[in-house]
């Protein structure tokens, strides 16, 4: 299954595409986690990605479409994989059919997961993260047993350094402009599928889960 999950910054993406890795046994390939990867072990392609995302602009299509090359080609994905936060303009969605018909897959399906921008400045500010295993928290809508310990390993936990007010105002305007598209670009791919992000996670998953079921059979 070849899944592409989508939404503004703060939506759900990695806390449901987590669900969806446990579910279906793929793996998860998000740009945002291999560039803070980068940026932590200081690479070539960390210094690239450093600047802009700490000003919540996005990284030149050329860097992010590479990494997404190679890691398609990797041979945990020949089974699937989901998408998280790639593809965020219509060039790297154009580049992504490219890539993908050069492998000989499709995209199963397309999953917006739609919250309206009230709600994301208060996910993305709340939002804690697992120094250790990267599991996602939130102080008000998910929040560990202990303040600064993640439930799962002990890890302490931190904050993203976009996940501030202004840059996520700044996160949300090139989501405007340059992401939202994609909406109407896959509509006519026609694999598309919208499900409601307000609700607790739980009944995210079941819905995601639900609509992959339909495709399945
Ligand atoms: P990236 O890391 O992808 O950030 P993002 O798109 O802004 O999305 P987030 O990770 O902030 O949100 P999410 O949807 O994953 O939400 P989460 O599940 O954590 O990208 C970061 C930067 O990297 C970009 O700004 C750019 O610079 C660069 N970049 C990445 N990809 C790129 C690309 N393709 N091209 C160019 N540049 C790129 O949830 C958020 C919070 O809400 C959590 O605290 C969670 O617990 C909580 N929550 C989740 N679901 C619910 C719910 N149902 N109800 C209540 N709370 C919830
Ligand atoms: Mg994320
Ligand atoms: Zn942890």
């Amino acid at each position: 299954m070849q899944i592409l999950l989508m939404g503004p910054p703060g939506a759900g993406k990695g806390t449901q595409a987590v669900k969806l890795v446990e579910k279906f046994s793929i793996p998860q390939i998000s740009t945002g986690d291999m560039f803070r990867a980068a940026v932590k072990e200081g690479t070539e392609l960390g210094k690239k990605a450093k600047a802009c995302m700490e000003a919540g602009t996005l990284v030149p299509d050329e860097v992010t479409v590479g990494i997404v090359r190679e890691r398609l080609a990797k041979e945990d994905c020949k089974n699937g994989f989901i998408l998280d936060g790639f593809p965020r303009t219509v060039e790297q969605a154009e580049e992504l059919q490219k890539i993908l018909e050069e492998l000989g897959m499709s995209l199963t399906k397309v999953l917006n997961i739609h919250v309206p921008a009230e709600h994301l400045i208060e996910r993305a500010v709340g939002r804690r993260i697992c120094k250790t295993c990267g599991a996602t928290y939130h102080v008000k809508f998910n929040p560990p047993k202990s303040d600064k310990v993640c439930d799962n390993c002990g890890g302490q936990l931190y904050q993203r350094a976009d996940d501030n007010e202004e840059t996520m105002k700044k996160r949300l305007s090139v989501y405007e402009e340059s992401t939202r598209p994609l909406i109407d670009y896959y509509k006519k791919v026609g694999v598309y599928a919208e499900i409601d992000g307000r609700q607790p996670i739980e009944n995210v998953t079941e819905e995601l889960v639900n609509v992959l079921y339909s495709v399945k059979n």
